[in-house]
């Protein structure tokens, strides 16, 4: 993960509500767009945004999602932390494979917003909670 991830500096939103993820959603987006991201590139980082805060909503009941502009030197990215302090994830990398889900869904969350961004790192721990770091470059 790049030394650029974290918090610090960071636009923070709490995620409790569907109108939560629609906020973090447009939050982003206009980031991008400020970046000069493709179109492509905004919609599939909105794509992941969504996916991890639905997920913060309907596994850990709430949480927050931390957004800021970042630099590998002259190349400006995205980095999204989402935070929650939940039941967690006992197996992370079951999680991460495709059509895992302990909710009835498609499994396809986790997966697709790695597969969608370019860095990705999940840290989870039973009882404590979920944290999600992620890094959209334009490159
Ligand atoms: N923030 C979280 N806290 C606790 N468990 C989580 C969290 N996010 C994901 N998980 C676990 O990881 C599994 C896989 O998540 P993923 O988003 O890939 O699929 P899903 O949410 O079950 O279905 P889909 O996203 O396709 O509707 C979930 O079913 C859940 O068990
Ligand atoms: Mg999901």
């Amino acid at each position: 993960m790049h030394k650029s991830v974290g918090i610090e500096g960071a636009t923070r939103i709490l995620v409790k509500r569907d109108a939560d993820i629609v906020l973090v959603c447009q939050r982003a987006r206009s980031l991008a767009a400020d970046l000069k991201f493709s179109g492509n590139d905004q919609v599939a980082l909105v794509i992941a945004i969504s996916e991890i805060a639905r997920n913060i909503i309907l596994y850990a009941g709430e949480g927050e999602i931390f957004i800021k502009t970042v630099f590998d030197g002259d190349t400006p990215g995205i980095c999204i932390v989402a935070r929650d302090q939940g039941a967690g994830i006992s197996d992370v990398s079951l999680a991460l494979q495709d059509g895992y889900s302990t909710g009835g869904g498609l499994g396809v969350g986790l997966p697709g917003a790695r597969r969608l961004m370019d860095e990705f790192e999940i840290d989870s721990k039973v009882g404590q909670g979920t944290t999600v770091a992620m890094i959209k470059w334009n490159r």
